[in-house]
């Protein structure tokens, strides 16, 4: 057997199927072995006491993009890649974002240049869709997927990139045609601005107000109306960052049903709520994130969602916007909650947040961690197994865990480029002290390290999961035209 680059020795390892005590050999950039005393390569990691993860997949994140409200986040992709590499993350999945009237293509090729050069690990991208002409879904869509753009996002609601419900069943069609991921913001976008404008006219200005604006049944309402948009084309979807009780049992409904729909949720519906919109005076616009975080009992329904399966997927959400920065939070100060930028950062506490209160809290099995954490996202988006696992032949992203590790949470220590974090002052108990990508150490514990450009575009396969299956209401198929026997429930 040729020599090993790399042994992770006495080591626990976790995958999303197992925990076992072995070693871990790697190979140019990837697992080649998985056993008991391994030896004999050219370095070795002292493993003893600590957990063995696959890195983490983090399939939800905004890095170098423009808001709808024409703000730029405040990572880029160097810095969000070091941030997501020293919180345990070795793949992210940002999105390249098309607005009105812009080619789909031209887009792509714009953060592809964004991200060359800068990102220290691997990433892909999901494009977001505002404007799904029909050269759009019918040409450059079809050669963007074929290139490894396999998923993409579409919003219910924000007056810059919210479809219609006929816009969404042709992009759910396209996506079935082509056998790609459909991930959606659910949110009825006129009950949202039905009440900013009451509250606003009632002279109600504040950040808490944002909460009530975007109410939890319009949430329950868009989740669906998406899952039935998605069930008349047979598609699978995927909704994104769900905020509690309400869309968790819309999602568990339509699984109970035999849809394929997937619920993602992400740290700030599991660890803040409502009234931490409404801290004094502007603190509370450091909450503000669409959907927004509701209240303990839906936080209790978010962990039981996670806990059931029925959200499969934990993302960041990461939306960074500096809270002192005139291109940031403050741009809203002094006006109406409706001007205040949407999203909160996490992308380096995701995993920390979710491991302490998950497996250390005994909510969720070692197991039930990395698989929200890496394995499934990598599975929704045709990453799987190339990442999220830690099995032969994967590439060797694998982050070294010290469970015991007590690290207070706050701005300062973390590597994004932001001036604050919304969990200033948490302690959790469990920090990832390596980080590898492709056997590379990328975060030592104590510093960042890989050079910036190392990190390489991964293009996606169709994920198993978007498969079509020939199942429509009524027994007519939108896409082809032809009329099937009705087999929904057979
Ligand atoms: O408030 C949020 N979540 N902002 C980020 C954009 C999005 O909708 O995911
Ligand atoms: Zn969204
Ligand atoms: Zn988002």
């Amino acid at each position: 057997m040729p020599q090993l680059d790399l042994v992770i020795r006495n080591g626990t390892v976790a995958t999303a199927g197992d925990v076992v005590r072995c070693d871990v050999g790697v190979r140019d950039g990837k697992v080649a072995v998985l056993a008991k005393g391994l030896c004999g390569a050219r370095e070795t990691l002292d493993a003893t006491g600590k957990l063995v993860l696959p890195g983490g997949v983090d399939s939800h994140c905004h890095i170098a993009q423009v808001s709808s409200m024409g703000l730029e986040t405040a990572d880029d992709f160097r810095s969000g890649s070091i941030s997501a590499a020293c919180g345990g993350t070795t793949t992210i999945i940002p999105f390249a974002a098309q607005y009105k009237g812009q080619s789909l293509r031209q887009v792509v090729e714009a953060y592809h240049a964004r991200a060359k050069g800068e990102a220290v690990i691997d990433y892909a991208f999901h494009l977001i869709i505002s404007d799904p002409t029909p050269q759009v879904l019918g040409q450059e869509l079809p050669a963007l997927i074929r290139e490894g753009c396999t998923s993409f996002k579409v919003y219910m609601t924000y007056d810059q990139l919210k479809l219609d419900d006929t816009q969404m069943l042709n992009v759910l069609a396209a996506a079935r045609r082509e056998g790609a991921m459909v991930m959606v913001h659910a949110e009825n976008h006129d009950v949202i601005a039905w009440l900013s404008e009451r509250l606003l006219a009632a002279g109600h200005q504040a950040p808490r107000f944002h909460g009530l604006a975007h109410a939890a049944p319009a949430e329950r309402e868009a989740t669906h109306r998406a899952i039935t948009l998605a069930e008349i084309v047979d598609v699978p979807l995927l909704i994104v960052h769900v905020s509690g009780r309400e869309a968790i049992e819309e999602i568990g409904r339509a699984q109970r049903r035999g849809l394929r729909v997937y619920g993602e949720t992400c740290p700030q519906y599991l660890f803040l709520t409502a009234d931490d919109l409404d801290r004094d005076g502007f603190e509370g616009a450091k909450y503000v994130c669409s959907p927004p975080p509701r209240d303990a009992a839906n936080q209790e329904h978010v962990w039981r969602g996670l806990e059931s399966g029925v959200l499969s997927v934990f993302s960041s959400d990461h939306a960074p916007y500096r809270f002192d920065d005139p291109e940031g939070k403050r741009k809203g100060r002094g006006g109406p909650f409706t001007a205040i930028a949407n999203g909160v950062p996490g992308l380096e506490v995701r995993l920390p947040l979710l491991f302490a209160a998950g497996v250390g809290g005994g909510r969720l099995t070692l197991e039930q961690f990395v698989a929200v954490t890496a394995t499934n996202p990598a599975k929704t988006y045709g990453l799987y197994p190339q990442k999220g696992t830690i099995a032969v032949g994967a590439d060797a992203d694998i982050a070294l865990w010290d469970p015991e590790l007590e690290v207070t949470v706050s701005a300062e220590r973390l590597h994004d480029n932001m001036d604050y974090t919304p969990y200033e002052g948490r302690r959790v108990t469990g920090w990832p002290v390596t980080t590898l990508s492709r056997g590379e150490i990328v975060w030592d514990g104590k510093e960042p390290r890989g050079a910036p450009g190392r990190g390489r575009f991964l293009p996606c396969a169709l994920p198993d999961a978007a498969k079509p299956r020939g199942r429509f209401v009524g027994g007519f198929d939108p896409a082809s035209g032809e009329l099937h026997g009705d087999d929904r429930d057979g």
